[in-house]
């Protein structure tokens, strides 16, 4: 799968999220955690290979890619503060707040950065990124419980591979998932 494309579809999952979260009844804590785990494995992977990736390709994208860094610590801010707040008054406005801070961020991604990188990239190029930006952010979700969702049995091979599972080419999906999980643990 090409960068943009799973990039993007991780951002559909933010949004069903964040739909989740607004309507939640009750403890919000469940679907916060799931919120975080999932923002800092989407983060960290865009950082180490997808923003370089673009500055690499167009330097001239650096103030762009710059800025974009800045808006992921800002949503960790605004969503520990939300965290912070679970149980008071001041939770549906810090909430409210961290919402609107990714949602922001998310459109500029998709209207400046995404373009650019599907612009400047070439096509090969883009596939490896896709890999790249995967891999990295399953092995942040490895041993969480929103790590199996999405899940190909290749990813979980290569999982396997890089953390050296041994008899890992005779394992099946389940066998490579729970091997990874022992490694990661
Ligand atoms: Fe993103
Ligand atoms: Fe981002």
């Amino acid at each position: 799968m090409d960068a943009v494309t799973a990039i993007m579809n991780d951002h559909r999952v933010m949004e069903r999220l964040f739909a989740a979260l607004r309507v939640v009844d009750g403890d919000p804590r469940e679907v916060l955690a799931e919120i975080k785990a999932r923002l800092l494995a989407h983060s960290v992977a865009e950082e180490e290979h997808v923003y370089p990736a673009l500055v690499k390709e167009d330097p001239g994208e650096a103030e762009q890619v710059h800025h974009g860094v800045d808006e992921h610590r800002e949503a960790e801010e605004k969503l520990a503060a939300a965290e912070a707040a679970i149980g008071t008054p001041a939770f549906a406005d810090a909430c409210k707040e961290f919402i609107h801070a990714v949602t922001h961020h998310v459109e500029e991604e998709e209207t400046e950065i995404l373009p650019a990188l599907r612009e400047e990239t070439p096509a090969a190029k883009l596939d490896e990124l896709g890999a790249a930006f995967e891999e990295r952010r399953l092995s942040e979700l490895a041993g969480t419980p929103y790590f199996d969702q999405n899940v190909t049995k290749d990813d979980l091979y290569n999982q396997a591979r890089k953390a050296g599972v041994a008899g890992r080419s005779d394992m099946n999906k389940d066998e490579l998932r729970q091997a990874v999980e022992r490694q990661n643990r």
